[in-house]
């Protein structure tokens, strides 16, 4: 960012022409780094490598993220730095960055059109992550409710980076200005603190520097439970392997799963009711999340079904939309390491070009020799 020719532009411009300038600049190198230019708006979203990613994280998240690059511009990050908040194996860690990319890869989305990286590649999250956190009260971090559940009673020996995750999210959203932002709901309060976050230092500085960006609450429709208790989010952290079905899961896996998934017993045929039948309620909201169509156009041929037809005709369904991502990100981790990290690379200096401009500004509002 320290260019020669920057600093004299700064010094030689009135403050306001220069702001502008930069605006225009940042504005300017979106459709130029990214691809299309009739997009509305920026998307950005993340999820930490840690682990498989699972059908909920898929028909919740991902699948959406893939629609989306129709109509916006997309950054889709591997928030590495988020996940280390709590202990990570470094080489599994390394190896889970590799495969989140394989994953977001082979769910379809477009390393051409969208931008792929991983958080710790570009610095200006952790940067502006502290810049953000001298402008965040202590209360509104005391009130965040991930915090607390994930700090339990041990809360002295709870390490700062849990208790400023939220901050880290908000400069990852900010730094490139994003508008929209899917999420799950779990999310929805880190995300309102991003907006009061910026809303602070935009009045700190009597400047529009950040948009306050919307959140877009995924899975809504398609919040996917888990098959062993209809009443629990389909989890990562879960100890029943049964629970979920991940999306590196092969064929045989994924219908053994299915046929597994805890059912009732005492209804007659297969119908949606979400109170007395939770479970059979999940699988055919899964069922019609994998066929795009709407529950009750789903349950239509299986009125006088029984558990075991329908469980194979959903695990028929699930085994041919879910196989080919397994099958890819199988074949991306075995034979396209080199690829994979190009792309990570390429995503990597395409965020950090735009990140630079708004660090740039960031850096003159707080009165850093820029
Ligand atoms: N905290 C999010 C989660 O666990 C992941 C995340 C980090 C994120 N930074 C983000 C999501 C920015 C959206 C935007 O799901």
């Amino acid at each position: 960012m320290k260019t020669k020719s920057k600093q004299y532009s700064a010094r030689i411009m009135p403050f306001s022409v220069f702001l502008s300038f930069i605006l225009v600049q940042l504005s300017a190198k979106l459709p130029a780094i990214m691809a299309g230019n009739q997009k509305e708006g920026l998307v950005f979203s993340g999820v930490q490598p840690t682990g498989n990613l699972h059908l909920g994280n898929y028909l919740g998240a991902i699948r959406q993220w893939v629609r989306m690059q129709d109509s916006h511009h997309c950054i889709y990050c591997i928030v590495d730095l988020h996940a280390i908040t709590v202990f990570q194996n470094p080489e599994a860690l390394r190896e889970s960055i590799l495969t989140t990319a394989a994953t977001y890869i082979a769910c379809g989305v477009d390393p051409k059109r969208s931008i792929i990286f991983n958080q710790s590649a570009v610095p200006g999250h952790s940067e502006l992550a502290w810049i953000l956190g001298c402008h965040t009260p202590l209360g509104w971090l005391n009130r965040m409710t991930q915090f607390k559940e994930k700090a339990g009673k041990h809360r002295e020996n709870a390490v700062l980076g849990l208790y400023s995750y939220p901050v880290l999210m908000a400069a990852d959203i900010l730094l490139y200005k994003a508008t929209h932002v899917p999420v799950g709901e779990d999310q929805k309060q880190h995300l309102e603190l991003a907006r009061d976050i910026a809303g602070a230092f935009n009045r700190a500085y009597n400047q529009d520097v950040f948009p306050l960006p919307e959140p877009l609450i995924l899975g809504g429709a398609t919040r996917v439970m888990s098959l062993r208790d209809g009443s629990k989010k389909m989890s990562k952290s879960d100890e029943s392997d049964f629970s979920r079905i991940h999306l590196t899961d092969d064929a045989d896996t994924i219908r053994r799963k299915i046929m597994k998934a805890k059912a009732d017993m005492e209804f007659d045929g297969i119908y949606y009711d979400a109170e007395k039948r939770p479970e059979i309620s999940n699988l055919l909201t899964i069922l019609a999340a994998l066929q795009d169509v709407s529950v009750e156009e789903a349950q239509k041929p299986f009125a006088n079904a029984g558990n075991k037809e329908f469980k194979e005709a959903l695990a028929d369904v699930a085994v041919s939309t879910l196989s080919p991502i397994s099958t890819e990100i199988q074949r991306l981790i075995r034979d396209e390491r080199t690829y994979l990290m190009s792309i990570l690379e390429e995503g990597a200096d395409k965020s950090r070009k735009l990140s630079e401009v708004t660090l740039q500004e960031v850096h003159q509002l707080v009165g850093f020799l820029a």
